[in-house]
């Protein structure tokens, strides 16, 4: 009973943020209705009427709902994402030893993601240090060798749980939590902290993050479901400055804040910094799924797109395995890209392409340590 309605009210409130979409107009069935649906029909005119006539007494005029600005997206704006004289004259210049740029690997199938991820921030001059959070016990030497070919410090990490054993977390997010062990790097003198999930790819340096003044920043969320463009937040991209009191007060909340089980550390991180999150623009986020919600959005956002976020196809797994359980061979890195390339109708064919290029050359430059790695043993410690 309950689920029914949530999922009518979900219904109706993607319908009320997208009037385009296909919907069932409540009257469709009036023709071979008994009068008695008719009284309805009537009673709901007379209450449209009524609101109507109040926004007449009120604004003067009927109201007109319009799409959000990102549905109804134009490019109007002619500034740049950001302000590069302010930047020149107020930043100080990046101290690597106090600004960090974090991934993590909970799964050797993303080893190869993560070596590219490390040699696109090494073409885009990135100077701040790099950590890689890896959980000991999940990460076989192969893949950690890999991991680490292109820059990434491998450093590693205690799994943080699940709250309640990870009741109501989705499978694949069950190892996310550990992420919140950011916020211990300021036990070493880290001032600003930069995480960025493996399945991103750096396309420009984003340097200017670390002159943030806040305490906590990341991109909104955008779902190719009626939830569409949401002012929630990623998770993949975060800006923050660690803080040990923080990361304690945070191993106490996981527990007793009510919040969403099921999308696990971002869902808290949403819930935690609510209000106080600074919203960054996509072009640090710049997820797969605003292509797929609204294409010319996306060809304005990736002319100044500093991370791709390759959330709905992920060019390093398995086709068909986007839970990341098989890994694939770096000799067959570029079979697979190839195999990919005509998911969502082909849609992404063109971030496929801009990965599977970065991989190349990721995998000349490094190919005297990648092929160290190939002889390094691919089972877990243990197993
Ligand atoms: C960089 O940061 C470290 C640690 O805070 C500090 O000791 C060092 O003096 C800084 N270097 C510069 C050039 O400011
Ligand atoms: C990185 O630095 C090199 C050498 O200084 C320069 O030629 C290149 O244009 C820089 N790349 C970017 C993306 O800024």
């Amino acid at each position: 009973m309950w689920e029914v309605a949530q999922r009518i009210r979900g219904r109706l409130a993607g319908w009320l943020r997208n009037p385009h979409q296909d919907y069932t107009p409540l009257w469709s069935d009036a023709s071979n209705s008994r009068p008695l649906s008719r009284k309805y029909v009537l009673l709901a005119l007379v209450l449209i009427g009524a609101s109507a006539l109040t926004n007449v007494i009120l604004y003067g005029k009927l109201a007109k709902r319009w799409p959000g600005p990102l549905d109804n997206y134009q490019p109007l704006t002619i500034q740049p994402v950001v302000n590069d004289d302010f930047l020149r004259t107020r930043s100080p210049p990046l101290n690597s030893s106090e600004n960090a740029i974090v991934t993590s690997l909970y799964t050797d199938s993303y080893a190869t993601a993560i070596a590219t991820l490390g040699h696109s921030l090494n073409r885009a001059n990135s100077t701040a240090s790099r950590i890689l959070f890896y959980l000991p016990e999940k990460i076989s030497p192969r893949a950690l060798c890999i991991a680490t070919a292109t820059g990434f410090i491998p450093r590693a990490i205690t799994r943080i749980p699940p709250p309640h054993g990870g009741k109501g977390v989705y499978d694949h997010f069950m190892d996310q939590y550990s992420k919140l062990n950011i916020w211990t790097l300021a036990d070493e003198g880290y001032k600003g902290v930069v995480y960025l999930d493996a399945d991103t790819l750096v396309l420009r340096n984003f340097d200017e993050l670390f002159a943030l003044p806040y305490n906590f920043a990341a991109v909104p969320d955008v779902y190719v479901d009626g939830m569409g463009f949401s002012l929630g937040f990623n998770a993949g991209v975060l800006f923050l400055r660690p803080s040990t009191e923080v990361f304690t007060d945070m191993l106490a909340k996981i527990d007793t804040a009510s919040y969403n089980m099921h999308e696990a550390e971002q869902s808290f991180l949403n819930h935690y910094y609510g209000a106080e999150a600074v919203r960054l623009p996509y072009a640090y986020n710049a997820n797969l799924a605003i292509k797929k919600r609204k294409p010319e959005l996306w060809a304005d956002v990736k002319r100044e797109a500093r991370i791709v976020h390759y959330t709905l196809v992920k060019p390093f797994l398995k086709e068909w395995d986007n839970s990341g359980k098989t890994v694939v061979e770096i000799r067959r890195m570029e079979s697979n890209v190839q195999n990919k390339l005509s998911a969502f109708g082909g849609m992404f064919k063109e971030e496929l392409l801009d990965w599977v290029g970065i991989w190349k050359e990721t995998r000349r430059t490094y190919a005297d340590v990648l092929t160290v790695c190939s002889g390094a043993s691919a089972t877990l410690p243990s197993s």
